[in-house]
C-alpha cells in the first residue's frame, strides 16, 4: 500500500474532490484493463471508464488516477481491488434463452450426438462468458429435457465461467428476479419455482450446474477440455479481431471429436480452423468438429 493511500484512508478525509484524467491517465488505463481482460475501450466510452474508476477511487478515498493504478496493481494487496473494479467495468446483460435460433440449433444436434453414440455417457457443456448465470442454466434445461425424452443412460454437466466475481456469486445462488421468467419459454418453466418477487432456479437442475472464474485470456492455463458444447456469446465482441480469433483457436482445442462451439452471430467473421467445419445455417454461428 502506498504512502499516500495510508494518508487517505481512515476517516479523516470527508470531502474531497477528484484529480483530472487527462489523456494519458486515460491511455494507462485503457491499456492496463485490455491487457488483463481483453475488453477494448472505445473511445466513447472514456467517461464510461472515468466514472467506473471515480466509484472505486471514492470508496477508497483516493483522488489520483496514478495512485488508484499503483493500488490496484500491487501484487499483493491489489487483486481483490482489481476484481472489483473489473466487476464494475464489465457489462454483464444477459437472459434466460437468449438467442433462441442458438438454443434451437442446440437442441437439433444434442438429439442427433444422443442417437448416433454410446448410451451411457456425460454431455460436457461450457458456457465461456456466462455472466449471472441465465446461460448455463438455460443449457441445463435443454440438455435436461432432451435426455428425459430419450431412453437412455446419458447424463449431463454444465460449466459456467467468467472473469467477474460478483457475477459467479449471483450464478451460484440460481436466484433471480422473477421479471427474468418472462424469456423462459413454456416447455421449460417447471425448472423453476417462484418466491415472491423472485425465480429459483430447482435443485434438480442446479445440481448438473457449477461455476468458475476464469479470464478468457487464461485458457492456456485451464484445465477444461473434451467439450460436447462450448458456448460463448456477446463477450468476444468486445475484444480486438485478432483476439477473438486467438480465443476462439484455443475453445477450438477444447472441444471433443464431433462437439459442437456456438459464437454469437457476426462475433467471428473470416475465421477457419483446421478441425472445424463451419454449420450451414444462417441463424446461428456454430463450427463442429470433424468427426475423422
Ligand atoms: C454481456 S455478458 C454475456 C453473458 C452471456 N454470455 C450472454 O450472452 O447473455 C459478457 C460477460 O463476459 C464477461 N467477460 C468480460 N471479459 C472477460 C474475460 N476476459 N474473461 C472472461 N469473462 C469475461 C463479463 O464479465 C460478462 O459477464
Amino acid at each position: 500500500m502506498s504512502k499516500k493511500y495510508e494518508a487517505f484512508s481512515g476517516s479523516r478525509l470527508q470531502n474531497y474532490s477528484l484529480g483530472e484524467f487527462d489523456d494519458q491517465d486515460y491511455e494507462q488505463w485503457r491499456a492496463l484493463i485490455e491487457q488483463r481482460t481483453g475488453l477494448q475501450l472505445a473511445d466513447h466510452l472514456r467517461t464510461y471508464l472515468q466514472s467506473g474508476l471515480n466509484r472505486r477511487m471514492q470508496k477508497h478515498k483516493i483522488t489520483d488516477y496514478e495512485e488508484y493504478l499503483e493500488f490496484v496493481t500491487d501484487e499483493r494487496n491489489g487483486l481483490r481491488e482489481w476484481s472489483e473494479l473489473v466487476d464494475s467495468l464489465t457489462v454483464q446483460e444477459t437472459q434466460f434463452f437468449r438467442h433462441p435460433a442458438s438454443y434451437q440449433f442446440l437442441e437439433d444436434y444434442l438429439r442427433n450426438s444422443i442417437e448416433q453414440t454410446e448410451l451411457m455417457r456425460s454431455i460436457e457443456i461450457w458456457s465461456v462468458g456466462c455472466s449471472s448465470g441465465e446461460e448455463s442454466y438455460s443449457l441445463a434445461m435443454l440438455a435436461d429435457k432432451i435426455l428425459s425424452e430419450v431412453d437412455c443412460l446419458t447424463s449431463y454437466g454444465v460449466i459456467g465461467t467468467d472473469i467477474s466475481t460478483s457475477a459467479l456469486a449471483k450464478a451460484k445462488s440460481g436466484i433471480f428476479n422473477a421479471r427474468k421468467a418472462e424469456l423462459i419459454p413454456e416447455p421449460f418453466l417447471d425448472n423453476i419455482e417462484t418466491l415472491d418477487n423472485k425465480i429459483k432456479i430447482k435443485q434438480r437442475i442446479a445440481d448438473r450446474v457449477c461455476f468458475a472464474r476464469v479470464n478468457i485470456l487464461d485458457l492456456d492455463r485451464v484445465p477444461i477440455r473434451d467439450m460436447d458444447v462450448i458456448f460463448c456469446q456477446n463477450l468476444l465482441i468486445y475484444l480486438r479481431k485478432w483476439r477473438r480469433k486467438e480465443v476462439v483457436n484455443r475453445l477450438a482445442e477444447r472441444l471433443k471429436v464431433g462437439g459442437v462451439l456456438v459464437l454469437g452471430l457476426g462475433e467471428v467473421t473470416d475465421w477457419t480452423h483446421p478441425k472445424l467445419r463451419q454449420v450451414n445455417c444462417r441463424e446461428v454461428l456454430a463450427f463442429e468438429r470433424y468427426r475423422t
